[in-house]
C-alpha cells in the first residue's frame, strides 16, 4: 500500500467521519466531498479549516526543534524503552496503535525499533511535529490533528498512548476498543526539579495524579515509574532541554548554569506511566 492509500486505510474524515478514498495519490476525499492534502513528507493535514483556531497551533518549530535535539542526545532514551515496553506488550502481532500528541514522534520511533510489525499512527497539533515525525517513519501513518477530534473511527484502536499531551477521556474512550490498553505518561514529582530550583526561586513539585485518570470506562492496570540522574554536560543539550520545558530558558542561560556548576549540571528524570483498559 502507498503512502496515501495507508492515510485513507486508517484515518476519517474529521467533518463527517466518512471513509477516505485517494484523489490524484495526494489528496484525501471522503464521500460527501471532504478533501485534504496529504503533503510531501507523507502525512494529512486533517484540521478542518473551520476548526483551526491559531495560525500554528500545539508546539512550534523551535520547540519541536529542540525536542529533536535533546532526544537525539539519548537523555531520554530509558523514558522511551520503558513506553515502547508497555505499548509492545499490550499489543498483538499486527495490532493498531496510535500515540495521541505524538510530537514530532520520538516515542514512536523508539517502538517502531522494537516491534517493527505494529501498525503505527502519529497524531498531533503541530504541523512541525508530524512533518518531522513523518519523515522520519515512512511506514507510520500520520496526521495533524487535535486530540478532542482524532480521525480514526469507533474502536478502532488497540492500544492508545498520550505522553505528556492532553488527555480527553470521551474521546480516548471512543476510539479505543473494548480490552484495548490505554497508556498515559506525565511528570513525576521530582521531575526536572534541579532544572526548575535554576530558574525559580520557589520551584514546586509535580502533582503526579494530576494525569491520573478517574473514568470508569477505564480500568487502572498498573503504574511503571522510571527515575533517573541525567547528567547533562553540553550546553546545547542542556539548551535545548531549558527550551523544550515550560520553564524556557535560552542559550546564555545554559552557559551561565553550567558554568555556575562546573560545566556538571545533572537533573533528575522521573516519568509516570500509567497503563488502562478499556472496560468492554
Ligand atoms: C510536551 S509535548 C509531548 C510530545 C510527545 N508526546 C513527546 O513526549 O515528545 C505536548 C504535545 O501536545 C501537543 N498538543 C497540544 N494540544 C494538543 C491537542 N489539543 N491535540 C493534540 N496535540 C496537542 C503539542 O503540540 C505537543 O506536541
Ligand atoms: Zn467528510
Amino acid at each position: 500500500m502507498d503512502g496515501a492509500e495507508h492515510l485513507a486505510d486508517v484515518f476519517v474524515c474529521p467533518l463527517c467521519a466518512g471513509a477516505f478514498g485517494v484523489r490524484d495519490g495526494r489528496t484525501l476525499v471522503c464521500p460527501a466531498g471532504h478533501a485534504f492534502d496529504v503533503a510531501r513528507e507523507g502525512y494529512a493535514n486533517l484540521v478542518p479549516a473551520q476548526s483551526r483556531r491559531s495560525k500554528e497551533p500545539g508546539y512550534n518549530s523551535e520547540l519541536m526543534t529542540a525536542r529533536h535535539r535533546f532526544f537525539a542526545s539519548g537523555g531520554y532514551r530509558p523514558v522511551a524503552e520503558a513506553v515502547a515496553g508497555l505499548a509492545a506488550g499490550a499489543a498483538g502481532p499486527g495490532a493498531r496503535l496510535l500515540d495521541a500528541g505524538c510530537g514530532e514522534g520520538y516515542y514512536l520511533r523508539v517502538l517502531r525499533e522494537r516491534a517493527p510489525g505494529l501498525d503505527l499512527l502519529g497524531t498531533d497539533v503541530s504541523r512541525p511535529g508530524v512533518r518531522t515525525a513523518s519523515r522520519a517513519d515512512p511506514a507510520g501513518a500520520y496526521a495533524v490533528a487535535s486530540s478532542y477530534a482524532l480521525p480514526v473511527p469507533d474502536a478502532s484502536l488497540d492500544v492508545l498512548v498520550s505522553h505528556f499531551s492532553p488527555n480527553p477521556v470521551e474521546e480516548f474512550a471512543r476510539v479505543l476498543r473494548p480490552g484495548g490498553t490505554l497508556l498515559v505518561g506525565g511528570p513525576g514529582a521530582d521531575h526536572l526539579f534541579s532544572l526548575k530550583a535554576a530558574v525559580y526561586d520557589h520551584p514546586r513539585r509535580h502533582d503526579e495524579d494530576k494525569h491520573v485518570l478517574t473514568d470508569p470506562r477505564f480500568t487502572p492496570a498498573g503504574r511503571e515509574v522510571v527515575r533517573y540522574e541525567l547528567p547533562v554536560g553540553d550546553p546545547g543539550t542542556l539548551a535545548a532541554l531549558f527550551t523544550m520545558t515550560p520553564y524556557s530558558y535560552g542559550a546564555t542561560d545554559a552557559d551561565r548554569l553550567l558554568g555556575r556548576s562546573g560545566g556538571a549540571f545533572g537533573t533528575e528524570v522521573h516519568v509516570v506511566l500509567d497503563r488502562y483498559v478499556r472496560t468492554s
